[in-house]
């Protein structure tokens, strides 16, 4: 398919940098639209690993354009380090293999410090976000009180918006939340700095993008976080401040929905959440660490421990749905290997109903029940399988099982953090 997105089909954490990697291979261009440092894509390769947070995961592969779209927010910081980390592991970037939208919002230090202080001021109602500032830049953005990234590239622009804008979030800082000011000079050398190095790789990337779909390249958008998250289909307001599924992509890569030519869902066969907020199929005490230990579950970016629940198929079901994914890919199969029975959400339980669609209508998703179907697990190891025939019989059951109960096809499965820990089903 000349031009596809991928998207987290839960709560993010889905393990979709390896896949995005993997699909990088057969892309020319491989674009974020939507998300910022927040996110944090783990691949691996040959035993090295890397962990991206703005960069799109094409960068490990030479010959693709990576391109960060206007629907992203850029903390032009973190974004020089990742550059600057990526370039001393051997691993070129410039302004070839990188692009970076002209039009996408710049994250502050008072982004930061207001993400962080408002979560304070939340209290036992926080969100549990990542503190990076995503929540407040999209705020401005929409408030129309945002800096995009060309207004760093002229320091007379940037100080005169800067200025007017700090007078008013350091009055927030100091006289709502009583803490000390963000310095107006630091920020404007910075930032100015920031601007000049990141010059080469800025751009009008969505015309770029349209371009190079145009000239027959094959193009792929890569997903931050997860349907669940979505600011409009997600658990608002447990939910992160983009559109981070397939509806993103045309707003925050500047590309036609008409010119999208497919969509792929990811998965994992069991399903965590980081931070606040409903998670029905949530597990609780010694099973819940089993599987976070046996999952490696600890955030890439915040290295908080996952909250840890079985595979709730009412929530997948949607996000493929809503995504129209014509297939998915079930990760981390090998995980549940050696914990067991393996339960199943397929249906939740509300006020007398039953939903087997998720209720997206409902407030109190935190208070839904869940029914469970009981699977049998396997003991062996599957990390080394790459034939799905090759699968312990169960594990077989259990993948089948669930692609029947979702409703779409699963066309990839992964069974180990390594490129090709994978078991292919036509993807
Ligand atoms: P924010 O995106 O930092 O505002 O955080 C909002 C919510 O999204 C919090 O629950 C975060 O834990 C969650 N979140 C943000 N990015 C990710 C991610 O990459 N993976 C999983 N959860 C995320």
């Amino acid at each position: 398919m000349p031009s596809i997105s991928v998207f987290g089909a839960q709560w993010g954490d889905e393990g979709k940098g390896k896949i995005i990697d993997r699909m990088a291979i057969d892309a020319d261009c491989v674009v974020r639209y939507q998300g910022g440092a927040n996110a944090g894509h783990t691949v691996v390769v040959g035993g090295d690993r890397y962990v991206l947070h703005l960069i799109p995961s094409g960068i490990l592969h030479a010959g693709k354009v990576n391109v960060i779209g206007n629907g992203v927010a850029v903390d032009p910081l973190k974004l020089i380090e990742e550059i600057d980390g990526l370039i001393e592991r051997g691993t070129p970037v410039d302004g070839k293999n990188l692009r970076l939208s002209a039009g996408a919002h710049v994250i502050f230090e008072h982004h930061r410090r207001i993400d962080q202080l408002s979560e304070r001021w939340r209290g036992d109602g926080r969100i549990g976000t990542t503190g990076r500032g995503i929540g407040p830049c999209y705020a401005d953005k929409a408030a129309r009180a945002g800096l995009r990234v060309t207004d760093l590239l002229d320091a007379d622009v940037l100080r005169r918006r800067l200025t007017a804008i700090l007078a008013e979030k350091n009055a927030l800082i100091e006289r709502v939340h009583g803490e000390s000011p963000v310095d107006l000079d630091e920020q404007l050398a910075s930032y100015a700095s920031a601007g000049d190095r990141l010059r080469p790789f800025v751009g009008d990337t969505g015309a770029e993008v349209r371009r190079a779909y145009r000239a027959g390249k094959r193009v792929l958008f890569e997903g931050a976080q997860g349907v669940m998250l979505d600011i409009d289909a997600g658990t608002y307001p447990y939910v992160t401040s983009s559109n981070t599924g397939v509806a993103g992509v045309a707003a925050g890569a500047s590309f036609p929905p008409s010119q999208l030519d497919g969509a792929i869902g990811i998965a994992k066969a069991y399903c965590t959440r980081v931070g606040e907020g409903p998670f029905p199929s949530e597990l609780e005490g010694a099973k819940a660490d089993e599987l976070r230990a046996a999952g490696h579950e600890y955030g890439a970016t915040t290295g908080r421990p996952r909250r840890a629940g079985w595979f709730d198929a009412v929530a997948v079901r949607y996000a493929l749905e809503l995504g129209g994914a014509e297939g998915w890919v079930m990760t981390k199969l090998d995980v549940l290997a050696g914990l067991g029975d393996i339960e199943v959400g397929v249906a939740y339980r509300h006020g007398g109903e039953r939903f087997t669609e998720y209720p997206s209508h409902l407030s109190a998703i935190d208070e839904v029940e869940v029914e469970w179907r009981s699977l049998p697990g396997w003991a062996e190891d599957v990390s080394g399988v790459r034939d799905f025939a090759a699968l312990p019989e169960n594990a077989r059951s259990y993948v089948e099982w669930v692609e029947k109960e979702v409703g779409v096809p699963i066309v990839m499965l992964s069974v180990g953090p390594e490129r090709d820990a994978v078991i292919s089903r036509g993807l």
